[in-house]
């Protein structure tokens, strides 16, 4: 049968995107010419996952074929421990990677018609999940020299439709933070109808005097959304499982479009694991605190231009063209990550490994700016 009738499109015009992010390559997706590869472009933890996770694991293979819990309750009842009952049980949401809760989160709050302000540079994922609602992005930009977020600028941008703005302390690309003066103006100046969803995946690594996560204004009844993961710290990246605290109300809402039995079983015990382990985290942390000094001397004497980094990965600007330079890593076996894709061209971000790690990646450059 034909017709003259124009086709009907069934695709939803504002899921046609042209940028979207495709998260770092895995070393099984690199075509290995062999030699040791150094992953150093996705901000995992380089020391593995805690023990007491891979203990859990291993204790719950034999229940694979049955459902895990219904709920989140059991992690939340455990994060309540985890933060010393500063945040009851019902302060939290888990689910499956902080991506998922962001995208819950925004799932939640974003409709078409309605606006939430990123500041470039930032995790992609902001933008990519508020676009699946059909929302209008707003973007505040930080300033490109120094990557400070400009806060007037960012109060200024809200409007009767705004109901989320994303805040990233410590940074995804830069490492940089939002000082505590800088949080105080946002938080406390914001109208009642915005959320902030401060992301703080990285705050484990963070040791600057001024730093503070959004716990002190969550105590407060803010209504600010902290977005935490179990990829970075915890080590368990491939585990997918995350999660955030806000006040009860929001909690509450939030979890509502939660699905029936969310998180997989294997995951959940892992995290309620890892959050038992002390030891794992504050090794983690403390080394890479560590190992970012002796990178930053390492960098000043090859004079490679960085921003100060409160994460596990420090931003450079490299001495070569960045996707040349990341090539040219790559051929000496170190994975690095330009960060163009982020809105921060021409630099490159790597992650902070132990000393192994980091004397080859510093030799990699010496090599790179010699050959
Ligand atoms: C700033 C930031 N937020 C959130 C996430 C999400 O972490 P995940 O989905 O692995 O829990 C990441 C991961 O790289 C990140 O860099």
């Amino acid at each position: 049968m034909t017709s003259n009738k124009p086709p009907i499109d069934i695709f939803k015009p504002f899921l046609s995107l042209k940028k979207t992010y495709k998260g770092g390559i895995t070393k099984a997706e690199l075509a290995s010419e062999g030699g040791k590869i150094y992953k150093l472009s996705s901000n995992e933890n380089i020391f593995g996952a805690s023990p007491m996770a891979i203990e859990a694991i291993k204790n719950n293979l034999g229940a694979l074929n049955e459902y895990p819990d219904r709920t989140d309750q059991r992690l939340r009842d455990q994060l309540h421990v985890f933060y010393k009952e500063e945040l009851s049980p019902g302060h939290f949401i888990g689910g499956p990677s902080g991506s998922e809760v962001l995208d819950m989160t925004i799932r939640a709050f974003m409709d078409h018609d309605l606006e939430c302000i990123v500041s470039t540079p930032f995790f992609l994922p902001y933008q990519m999940f508020s676009r699946w609602q059909n929302a209008k992005i707003i973007d505040v930009p930080m300033d490109p020299d120094d990557y400070s977020i400009d806060a007037d600028g960012l109060l200024a941008a809200i409007t009767d439709k705004t109901r989320l703005l994303f805040l990233t302390s410590p940074n995804n690309p830069t490492g940089t933070y939002i000082p505590k003066a800088t949080l105080d103006k946002i938080v406390y100046n914001v109208p009642d109808h915005v959320v902030i969803v401060m992301d703080e995946v990285y705050f484990h690594f963070a040791d600057a005097p001024d730093f503070s996560t959004a716990l002190p204004y969550v105590k407060e009844g803010r209504k600010i959304i902290a977005l935490n993961s179990f990829s970075k710290a915890f080590g368990l990246a491939s585990m997918r499982i995350g999660y955030a605290y806000t006040t009860p109300e929001i909690s509450a809402y939030i979890r509502q479009i939660a699905k029936p039995f969310l998180i997989n079983r294997l995951s959940l015990e892992a995290a309620i694991a890892a959050l038992k382990d002390e030891a794992f985290l504050k090794m983690t942390r403390d080394t890479i605190i560590e190992e970012r000094k002796w990178l930053y001397q390492q960098l000043d004497l090859l004079g490679i231009q960085y921003w100060k980094s409160q994460a596990n990965f420090i931003l450079i600007q490299p001495p070569i063209a960045d996707n040349l330079f990341a090539e040219a890593m790559l051929k000496r076996g170190v994975m690095v990550r330009p960060s163009a894709n982020f809105g921060s061209p021409g630099n490159i971000r790597v992650t902070i490994g132990d000393r192994e790690a980091n004397e080859a990646y510093i030799s990699a450059i010496k090599s790179c700016v010699t050959d």
